[in-house]
């Protein structure tokens, strides 16, 4: 994969059931199980934007936990998934420190969404895109929690990616855990092997 390749999960801005703005918790298995998923599929980055210094020092603590003693030595594959998080406060922090590191490199936001909005792309279409470009980029793929992305961050977004489906279709249930849509996401964007 030439391009540098990203996941940010959005603690703010996103809504709650009400579509009222708010900043949600940080989880501890969002922490893990998309840690995981993030190394597995070579991801450089897995970004957790939160506003709250608070939740920022717990999850420190949290991280430097597995690290030390005999959970580092039982559990060395938690450790090494955990070396590509960072914690920020805002997405702005996001873009400043891929800039920063990747200096002359386009970045790319793309954000998939359960829900159907207007100009969404096929997986299929983004990979092949993504496989043709000349140039390394950054593609930034965000994800959200409460109850989604709040609007006011998609004119961030270059790229929309359509709602992952069931056999049902759009008639049928798609409410995905953030850490499921995750790792379909990734496998459906990076997998070795092509999906059908
Ligand atoms: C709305 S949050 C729900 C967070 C929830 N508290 C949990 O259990 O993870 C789930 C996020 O995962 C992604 N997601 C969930 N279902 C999806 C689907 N069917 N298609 C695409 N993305 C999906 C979106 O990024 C969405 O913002």
């Amino acid at each position: 994969m030439k391009h540098k390749t990203v996941v940010v999960l959005l603690h703010h801005p996103v809504t709650n059931r009400k579509g009222e703005l708010i900043t949600t918790s940080i989880t501890n298995m969002d922490l893990h199980d998309i840690s995981r998923s993030c190394r597995t599929y070579e991801i450089d980055h897995y970004f957790l934007v939160s506003p709250i210094e608070e939740q920022h020092a717990q999850v420190k603590t949290i991280i430097a936990h597995w690290q030390r003693g005999v959970q580092s030595e039982w559990h060395p594959d938690r450790v090494e998934a955990f070396t590509r998080v960072q914690l920020v406060h805002s997405f702005e922090n996001v873009k400043n420190e891929l800039s920063r590191l990747y200096p002359g490199y386009k970045l790319e936001v793309a954000m998939p969404d359960a829900r159907p909005l207007p100009d969404q792309k096929t997986y299929e279409g983004i990979r092949q895109n993504w496989a043709a470009e000349a140039e390394p980029g950054v593609k930034i793929i965000v994800f959200g929690t409460g109850w989604g992305v709040a609007s006011s961050f998609f004119s961030e977004v270059d790229t929309f990616l359509g709602p992952i489906y069931g056999p049902l279709g759009e008639k049928g249930y798609n409410h995905l855990s953030v850490r499921s849509a995750v790792a379909i996401v990734l496998d459906r964007l990076f997998s070795l092997v092509r999906p059908t």
